[in-house]
């Protein structure tokens, strides 16, 4: 194991500031070098007990999953809500995209003080629709502004610059580049998603837990209080479960608006942000379909294989993400009770969407596919049928049932032909 010292001079003294202090081992991306792994049963309780109705899954397998996955890697939602939490709906505007949509800004107040914690929810929904429509939910990394050029979305704020897929914080009074709107327009694919039915909703990850270190000293996790990074009890939350709290209070409005079908909502997410939708779909059964792109370590991909990115180096990388426990198994990945198919599993029976791109190895395609295939015996279990497949498919082949799955060429992104596999399953799922 690497070894690093560190020393800091200061003032001509020397102080030593962190003695061996673990560096992770470094990434495989070679399959040969893939160890030995054995996943754990989704299907056989902690004590032995297999798990042979879906009764039994629901009393005490899948309980007893949630909890382990809590304890021991994403970390605890808070069980009340803030009782200030209301909703403002700020703006509707009927004739948005050239008069195809409706769109909609609803801000969602956790606070009772006009500068306490909240999130501006951003909604489209298809015009001409007889009956309400289900809707793709899913959380942003460059704020609302970022998923479409329309220039009557509120700007996100504090406004971050985007440049080169970087989070920069703009020095105050930076003027506001036209060309910032619409930056992830790309990989939203607003105008195809309204055109198959569908409404889209979205939500800036930053509103409800800034991206670094620091931000599980801010917003929703500085409202309950649950501490720094480094301060936290080992199963506090991180990130993940702030942004996961936050898909499912965008859900809470969803409820409340007859425009939309809040039985139907699919809720979406690329990269770190699939691996928050993950947790939000697994622990709020109202999320009636799940789709990850890319969401690989601590997503979709098994954490066992050890491929691309590993949890130490996830954890060393990002300590603010996942709860503090999960770094116990920091390059000891055969002792975690859990692996991500099982995470999975917690979906059943709701439809369940894993991506991949062929060149992503950090986020491991395979891993990912192999996660998808471990959740099946628990979909089985409702009588469902999942991937269809034994071995991974081929490039840009989607297979699946209620499990779907394609490994698209190309690299780490979301696509127009991603996009046009999940509105296929999505309508292949809920037909009209
Ligand atoms: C990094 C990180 C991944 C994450 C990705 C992203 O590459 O290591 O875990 O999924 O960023 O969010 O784009």
């Amino acid at each position: 194991m690497n070894r690093s010292l560190r020393v800091l001079v200061a003032g001509g003294s020397l102080a030593l500031v962190s003695l061996l202090a673990a560096a992770p081992n470094p990434a495989i991306t070679d399959e040969t070098k893939v160890p030995p792994y054995t996943l754990p049963e989704p299907l056989v309780c902690a004590d032995g007990t297999p798990v042979r109705t879906v009764a039994m899954w629901e009393a005490k397998r899948r309980p007893e999953l949630r909890g382990l996955f809590t304890r021991e890697v994403y970390g605890r939602t808070p069980a009340s809500l803030p009782a200030a939490l209301r909703f403002e709906v700020t703006a509707v505007d009927r004739g948005a995209l050239g008069g195809t949509a409706t769109r909609k800004e609803v801000t969602v107040w956790f606070a009772a003080k006009a500068d306490g914690a909240r999130m501006h929810l951003l909604i489209y929904q298809p015009n001409g629709r007889k009956t309400p429509a289900p809707v793709f939910l899913g959380l942003n990394f460059f704020g609302n502004h970022s998923v479409h050029a329309d220039p009557g979305i509120r700007l996100a704020s504090p406004f971050i610059y985007y440049d080169a897929d970087r989070y920069r914080p703009a020095a105050p009074g930076t003027p506001v580049k036209s060309e910032q709107r619409g930056v992830h327009a790309e990989k939203w694919q607003i105008e195809a998603v309204l055109a198959r039915g569908f409404a889209t909703a979205t939500v800036w990850c930053h509103d409800l837990c800034p991206d670094r270190v620091g931000g599980l000293g801010e917003n929703v996790p500085a409202l309950f209080a649950t501490g720094g990074a480094e301060q936290r009890a080992g199963d506090a939350w991180g990130a993940m479960g702030a942004w996961a709290w936050g898909l499912s209070r965008a859900m809470d409005y969803l409820a409340t608006d007859p425009e939309l079908d809040a039985r139907r909502v699919a809720v979406h997410g690329f990269s770190r942000l699939g691996k928050a939708a993950l947790w939000a779909a697994a622990q709020d059964e109202r999320f009636a379909m799940l789709v990850s792109m890319g969401s690989g370590c601590g997503g979709a991909a098994l954490s066992k294989r050890i491929y691309g990115e590993t949890v130490a180096i996830i954890n060393d990388k990002f300590p603010h993400w996942f709860a503090k426990n999960f770094r116990r198994y920091n390059d000891r990945e055969s002792e975690l009770p859990v692996d991500q198919h099982q995470l999975l599993a917690l979906i059943a029976p709701r439809p369940l969407y894993v991506a991949s791109a062929h060149g992503d190895s950090w986020s491991d395609p395979r891993g990912e596919f192999l996660g998808a295939q471990g959740a099946e015996p628990v979909y089985a279990l409702y009588g469902k049928k999942g991937l269809g497949v034994n071995a991974m498919p081929g490039l840009d082949t989607p297979v699946g049932a209620t499990i779907g799955y394609h490994n698209r060429t190309g690299k780490h992104d979301v696509t127009a032909y991603d996009w046009a596999q999940f509105l296929n399953f999505a309508e292949r799922c809920w037909p009209r």
